[in-house]
């Protein structure tokens, strides 16, 4: 699957649309993905990009609902939530080498030292208070780490400074800006590579947070059960796939910073103020004819962050019952702007487990960002948001069941961070369990019925009543 051959499975399953009235790269665009992604709606290829060359165009909202990210992933656009989360689990664990081609179509266009325009694609300023235009928000990141030779992917936001150069926020502790580090601290130049589009599923491995080391590039070939095509990009030591829509080629010279930012993120606010950042100049800019730009436009739930919490939501589940943990199921509801994990768990046979659960949360790599550990008992779905919440109120004692551990690092755009020269390395504020189950001291009868249709009518009452709702109108 490439882009293109996805794109065609979305508009065959009605999961896409497309717009080919004009519209403006300047807010315009944002404006009708951010409604797009708050309704639910299709995603949207914009064929009509104001100040675009002939034939590039734009893909908002692309990983935007578990129906997409289904069709993506080669399963039925019916899958449910955890029967996600499951997939996961088996198959980022596959690995596929990549195989290297001498050519591929993400070179069929060539750009080259004072001939690189960015501006020549449909970049989008998606937000009005946005420091600028952001080529990156569905980017993958190519970067090699100096010691080892592993090659990392991420998605790291990059905002157009020039035609020739991009804003690059490489967060601390993700390995984009670990491998940084180390040519910062040899005082070296970074070779980078940035690329769009290619298998949808490299976006989604590559903001997985997958374990330092493993080649996200063979996850991607692991779960297609099929090596990722690569090439030799043209002026960098770096390979991308060869059916990408467009790459950047360049270098991130440590010793040069640039103010970069706001931007409306993820939590759902413009939160993150304008901050030196790393700069990427471009050697090269290669892409394939008519070449689409992918792009989300973040903010309040839901957008393409999806994916980063179904690995999540795996990775998790395996480590808590590697642990003897009885847990049932774990989801990273997007309605929480993703701070919170909610994990179902069975009835516990000793004391502190919601606590066990809660530190392995916040002693995961990815996990750490996320301040609301969730902890609920087997007969809620953490997926079902609505039930959740009516577990929060209704089984979560105020005085015995509110946890608060602080000193927590959290992510800098934790939304309510007090000002503090520590806020861009997420100190200021800590985590909080919820405990949401019946205390273990109390006995079978001291625990009420849960009042719900599911649970308290026998079975043959259930079945003809369902049998009957059309027939009665309910
Ligand atoms: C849409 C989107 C935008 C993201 N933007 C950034 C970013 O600007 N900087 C960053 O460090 N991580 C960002 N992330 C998260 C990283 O991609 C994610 O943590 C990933 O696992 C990093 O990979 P790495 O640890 O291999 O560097 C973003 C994720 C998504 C889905």
């Amino acid at each position: 699957m490439d882009l293109r051959s996805c794109m065609a499975a979305m508009f065959d399953l009605g999961l896409a649309v497309r717009i080919d009235d004009p519209i403006d790269w300047d807010v315009e665009v944002g404006a009708v993905m951010r409604y797009a992604n708050e309704h639910g709606s299709p995603a949207q290829w914009f064929t009509n990009m104001k100040d675009a060359m002939k034939g590039a165009t734009l893909l908002g909202g692309l990983f935007a609902t578990y129906e997409r990210i289904a069709v993506i992933m080669g399963l039925s656009r019916k899958t449910s939530y955890h029967e996600l989360v499951d997939f996961c689990s088996e198959h980022f664990a596959r690995r596929i080498k990549p195989v290297i081609v001498e050519d591929g179509p993400c070179q069929q266009n060539v750009m080259l030292g004072d001939n690189i325009d960015l501006l020549k694609f449909p970049v989008p300023k998606l937000h009005p208070q946005d420091g600028g235009r952001y080529i990156g928000t569905l980017n993958v990141g190519v970067c090699q780490d100096p010691d080892s030779g592993w090659v990392n992917w991420g998605t790291y936001r990059s905002m157009v400074h020039d035609r020739r150069t991009a804003g690059l926020w490489l967060g601390a502790l993700n390995h984009g800006g670990m491998i940084f580090r180390k040519y910062r601290e040899r005082g070296k130049p970074m070779e980078y590579a940035q690329f769009y589009g290619g298998d949808p599923l490299c976006n989604i491995v590559a903001a997985s947070g997958i374990p330092y080391g493993v080649p996200e590039v063979e996850v991607v070939g692991g779960i297609r059960g099929e090596p990722v095509k690569l090439v030799k990009c043209k002026t960098v030591d770096l390979y991308v796939p060869a059916d990408a829509e467009i790459v950047m080629e360049g270098t991130i010279d440590p010793n040069e910073l640039r103010d970069e930012g706001p931007f409306g993120e993820y939590p759902g606010y413009v939160i993150s103020g304008v901050v030196k950042r790393p700069v990427f100049r471009l050697s090269a800019v290669t892409y394939r004819d008519d070449p689409i730009l992918p792009a989300t436009c973040l903010g309040i739930p839901t957008d393409d962050e999806i994916p980063f919490g179904l690995y999540l939501a795996a990775t998790l589940k395996e480590q808590l019952r590697s642990k003897g943990i009885p847990v049932a199921q774990v989801a990273v509801p997007v309605d929480s702007g993703w701070h919170a994990v909610v994990v179902s768990m069975h009835k516990a046979p000793y004391a502190g487990i919601p606590q066990q659960i809660a530190s392995t949360v916040w002693t995961d790599r990815v996990g750490l960002y996320f301040p609301y550990v969730i902890v609920v008992d087997d007969d809620i779905d953490p997926a079902n948001i609505n039930q959740v919440f009516h577990a929060m109120f209704t089984k979560c004692n105020p005085v015995r069941g509110i946890h608060i551990y602080p000193g927590y690092m959290n992510s800098p755009l934790t939304p309510y961070l007090p000002k503090s020269p520590w806020k861009e390395l997420g100190f200021g504020a800590g985590n909080c369990l919820l405990d949401c189950t019946w205390p273990l001291d109390w006995d079978r009868e001291d625990i009420p019925e849960r009042v719900a249709f599911d649970t308290m009518y026998p079975q043959h009452m259930r079945e003809k009543v369902l049998a009957n709702v059309k027939k009665w109108g309910l």
